[in-house]
């Protein structure tokens, strides 16, 4: 009942309203949940109800083109539902979720916390307006809008639903079986998967997702056992078994669901891939973590969470996509609580049993594949801006980490 009481959840729905799938207009959004005053909203509601508190942004598109956002903050539509938080709230705006779902499916999951990071400068938007005009069909009636982020939540757009109840009632009904698996997880999570019929739909969807995000195959393949050989490692070597983990390009999240099961560690997913995060948010419910597990999209260069966020930062095999990896790994510094530790790097834990390593080598040598080369030049570059706790840890096979801590008396 604990958890349960803690997951309370909200949610936000679009009404849809006559003609095909495809022709459907989308003319307002619902708010549903754990919510004292459920109701829809449509555009010219928002507008009048909250005309005091309209604001519009400057966003500069792909094409590097301003435009301009009309919109409230989230979180004041969220007020005005009542949310029924707990009476003894221990951080309740980290365990108060809010969960976007945009009509194909796509969910994001917002913290209380996250929404009301600086109130008067709220950084989730509900935008209904762009240069002064509708949004687009596709859109409407609301996106999201971000700030400080390149594309993160952008990706939401006509948001439609999620009903928290059920979501909270799913887990509930999963607690015996939890406590079933304990001797073959995987069988116990298919037979479930069969007697649930929200499972058997969101089957259709996840092959969906992985005929769109192939790195499943590879994840759930040959990688699979270097994820809990990591997750333990990490454990081992950091000590960090409480508060919040952040893996950036984590993927599907293979290693953040290996993490979050052996500690009581919250991780958030972030990856860029809206791919990616799609399959994180179905994996997650069937790995039973709901609300342990988040999957964000967004930029591990230009990361949607704020300052001293983590107490660990990790990421294996996405350093060597992004554009500029010391900015990446200045974001991870930036994130990381004082007394944080971020591991990132390319490769294998020294964890990893024999076998498997081997494994990977051969098929490594059979594609032609060489390992990343090795960033020496990163703890020079960092220290420029003050990083000076560094290290480069090298691998037998060729992997290597860049370990990172921030100062437990860092501003
Ligand atoms: C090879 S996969 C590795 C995934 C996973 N970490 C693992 O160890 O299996 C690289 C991942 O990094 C993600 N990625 C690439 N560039 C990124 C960026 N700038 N920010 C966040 N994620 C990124 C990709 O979308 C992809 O999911």
């Amino acid at each position: 009942m604990r958890l349960v009481r803690l997951f309370i959840l909200c949610s936000l729905a679009v009404l849809l309203f006559a003609g095909s799938a495809f022709a459907q207009v989308h003319t307002s959004l619902e708010i549903r949940g754990d919510v004292n005053k459920p109701r829809s909203w449509t555009v010219d509601d928002v507008k009048k109800q909250f005309a005091g508190e309209i604001q519009t942004v400057t966003k500069t598109g792909r094409d590097k083109k301003e435009s301009t956002l009309t919109g409230i903050p989230l979180i004041s539509l969220l007020r005005a539902a009542d949310l029924k938080l707990e009476e003894t709230p221990k951080h309740y705006d980290y365990s108060f979720f809010v969960i976007v779902q945009a009509n194909d499916g796509y969910r994001g999951y917002f913290t209380i916390a996250e929404l009301t990071l600086d109130v008067k400068d709220s950084p989730t938007l509900l935008v209904w307006e762009e240069n002064g005009k509708p949004l687009a069909d596709v859109e409407q009636p609301f996106r999201l809008f971000t700030r400080g982020t390149s594309r993160s939540m952008h990706g939401i757009m006509h948001i439609t639903l999620v009903d928290g109840n059920k979501l909270a009632a799913r887990l509930e009904q999963r607690r015996p079986v939890r406590a079933a698996v304990e001797g073959n997880k995987q069988a116990a999570l298919s037979e479930q998967g069969k007697s649930d019929g929200a499972f058997a739909q969101d089957d259709e969807y996840l092959k969906s997702l992985i005929e769109r995000f192939r790195f499943y195959n590879m994840s759930h393949g040959i990688f699979a056992p270097v994820y809990p050989a990591l997750a333990k490692q990490l454990v081992e070597d950091y000590g960090k078994t409480k508060g919040i983990a952040v893996d950036l390009g984590g993927a599907d999240g293979s290693l953040a669901f290996a993490l979050a099961k052996i500690s009581e560690l919250t991780v958030y997913n972030v990856d860029i891939n809206p791919g990616a995060t799609r399959i994180c948010n179905v994996l997650t419910d069937r790995h039973q973590l709901t609300g342990r597990v988040l999957a964000i999209e967004g930029d591990a260069t230009n990361l949607p969470l704020r300052d001293n966020f983590a107490d660990l930062v990790v990421s294996r095999n996405s350093m060597i996509f992004w554009p500029d990896m010391a900015l990446g790994v200045r974001e991870a510094y930036r994130i990381l609580k004082p007394g944080g530790v971020a591991f990132m790097g390319v490769g294998s834990p020294r964890t990893l049993d024999k076998e498997t390593l081997q494994k990977l080598s051969d098929r490594a040598k059979e594609n032609g594949r060489k390992m990343a080369p090795i960033p020496k030049d990163l703890p020079k570059q960092l220290s420029v801006f003050g990083i000076k706790q560094v290290r480069i840890i090298e691998g037998p096979d060729g992997s290597w980490w860049v370990e990172m801590r921030k100062p437990a008396n860092a501003k």
